[in-house]
């Protein structure tokens, strides 16, 4: 099952994830890093920026999770952009090793397979960070998807478009179409790490991790994979049944386990 950690806030949750992603980056020759977008990868980037002084990033990979389709890359809402904005120029990355999938319209077909291409030429992703929708999506995923699908296009549910309104000056502007990792690309990666803050994710938290493992909830899938860490506010948690048990779980963990 996934490790469950419940912390005080999402600077600590930040700071956890930080910590573990630094770790790949001094351990490992070649590491990739799946980016995730959204309000709660923030901490972890935050956290990154205050450790990385000092630490050889030039050899630091990224994909991003997803892309709106038809979105001009430079609109400053573009996952390009907000990637660039929040992880790129403030980690110190080299832009041509962070890819995120491309949402051109007149490559749109061949995209996905592109991207996979890519996403398997680097090696795999190492670490995932993923945020969950309301609905229970994560990157792109809207309920319904193939736990076996890989990047291409989907049709953002109307929920999605709403939560995401706030970014663009109305509901209108938000594209109705996206590119995304699938869920079976997700659970390649070599360790997932998922992370959900506030009440309003508490529903789509339970049901993702003690719910059935179920296309209508995505990040369910999570339950699939070997190797994932699940970081949550109080408020995220408070709907999971064994809280209790992951708070003990988590407090008498071996010293030498990593995340
Ligand atoms: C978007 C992104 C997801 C993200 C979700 C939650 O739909 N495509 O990757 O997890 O929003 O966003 P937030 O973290 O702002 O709640």
């Amino acid at each position: 099952m996934a490790e469950v950690v419940i912390v005080e806030n999402r600077s600590v949750a930040g700071a956890l994830v930080a910590d573990e992603i630094v770790r790949l980056i001094d351990t490992i020759p070649e590491p990739v890093l799946g980016l995730a977008t959204g309000s709660t990868p923030l901490p972890v980037y935050e956290a990154l920026r205050e450790r990385l002084d000092g630490h050889d990033v030039s050899h630091l990979r990224g994909f991003a999770l997803d892309e709106y389709v038809g979105i001009d890359p430079a609109h400053p809402e573009s996952y390009r952009s907000v990637i660039t904005r929040e992880v790129i120029e403030p980690l110190g990355l080299d832009p041509e090793l962070v890819r995120v999938p491309n949402g051109a319209v007149e490559t749109i077909e061949h995209a996905g397979d592109d991207y996979e291409k890519a996403i398997a030429d680097a090696g795999g992703v190492d670490l995932q960070i993923l945020g969950i929708g309301t609905d229970g999506h994560i990157g792109f995923n809207e309920p319904g998807s193939s736990f076996a699908s890989s990047t291409r296009i989907k049709t953002l549910t109307q929920q999605t478009r709403e939560d995401n309104a706030r970014f663009f000056d109305s509901i209108h502007d938000v594209p109705q179409h996206c590119i995304t990792q699938g869920l079976g690309t997700i659970l390649r990666a070599r360790h997932l790490v998922l992370l959900a803050f506030g009440e309003g994710k508490a529903d789509a938290v339970a049901a993702a991790l003690e719910g059935p493992v179920s296309a209508m909830v995505p990040a369910s899938a999570v339950q699939l994979h070997a190797h994932v860490t699940v970081v949550l506010d109080e408020a995220a948690a408070s709907k999971l049944r064994l809280a209790d048990y992951y708070r003990y779980t988590y407090a008498n963990k071996p010293a030498w386990q990593g995340l």
